[in-house]
């Protein structure tokens, strides 16, 4: 396996490729600026709530939460963060899946069929129930969701391109189920996106700081390994 040949050096383990952690932390301020622009977009017209007719039961934004903030009047600051910001999305994520692809490193990302029980065992261990099952560099609930928010990193991107573009590709917006259904689309993932990084946050607090350290430097202590890195995850 290719975590076993793995550098040590003089007690150090190499724990993530440079190119693994290049990817990652130019991906985090562009996804970050992705999701804020996005937002600006959205908040210019809020049309999602929950009604039948004119009736709304719930709208997603209150009027109190535009009141409170004048956040509505963004639209062409957001467009503009957006629409350049897409194109450092979509290079990034597109070298990112031509390395792991190329390297080999989707083997151990990618979950196979065991993984789905597995993740089940992981949860548990994380509730103090269980031991944690064995695993690789990642353990099966972190192949499981890093390699959903790979997946919808490539749906953001499309839906977006489907609606950036509806007439130049309007195949792409209408296998998508047309302009309405692939804003739609594009806009809970964003929301996904958002869960993601609140889960994915408190789960580096947990790990504690090796964890942390180790995806800055790219290398844990080799002595600490039980401590940290083998032992503990990151959602
Ligand atoms: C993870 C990356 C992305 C996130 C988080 C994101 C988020 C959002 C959000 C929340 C909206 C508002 C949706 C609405 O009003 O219903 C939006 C609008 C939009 N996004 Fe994205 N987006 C991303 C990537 C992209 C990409 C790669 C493109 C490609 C060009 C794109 C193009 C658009 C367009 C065209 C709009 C609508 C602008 C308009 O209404 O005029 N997005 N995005």
């Amino acid at each position: 396996m290719q975590g076993q040949q793995r550098q040590q050096t003089a007690g150090l383990e190499e724990k993530h490729k440079l190119a693994t952690r290049w990817y990652h932390w130019i991906n985090f301020p562009v996804l970050t600026v992705m999701i804020v622009s996005g937002m600006f977009i959205y908040w210019a017209f809020d049309p999602y709530r929950i009604g039948v007719g004119d009736f709304t039961l719930i709208h997603l934004f209150p009027n109190w939460f535009y009141d409170l903030t004048h956040i509505d009047r963004k639209l062409a600051i957001g467009m503009a963060l957006h629409f350049l910001f897409a194109w450092l999305f979509a290079i990034n994520g597109l070298l990112y899946v031509a390395y792991t692809l190329f390297s080999g490193e989707w083997r151990e990302l990618v979950p196979d069929a065991k993984c789905f029980r597995q993740a089940l065992d992981v949860v548990k261990h994380d509730l103090g129930l269980g031991p944690l099952p064995p695993q690789g560099r990642y353990n099966a609930a972190q192949r499981i969701t890093y390699t959903a928010i790979v997946l919808m990193g490539g749906a953001s991107l499309l839906t977006g391109l489907a609606i950036y573009k509806p007439v130049q590709i309007a195949w792409l917006t209408t296998l998508l189920g047309g302009y309405e259904w692939a804003r739609w689309e594009h806009f809970w993932l964003t929301m996904g996106y958002i869960g993601f990084f609140v889960i994915h946050i408190a789960q580096v607090i947990r790990a504690g700081w090796p964890n942390l350290r180790s995806m800055i430097s790219g290398y844990d202590l080799a002595k600490e390994k039980e401590n940290t890195g083998a032992g503990r995850h990151v959602a």
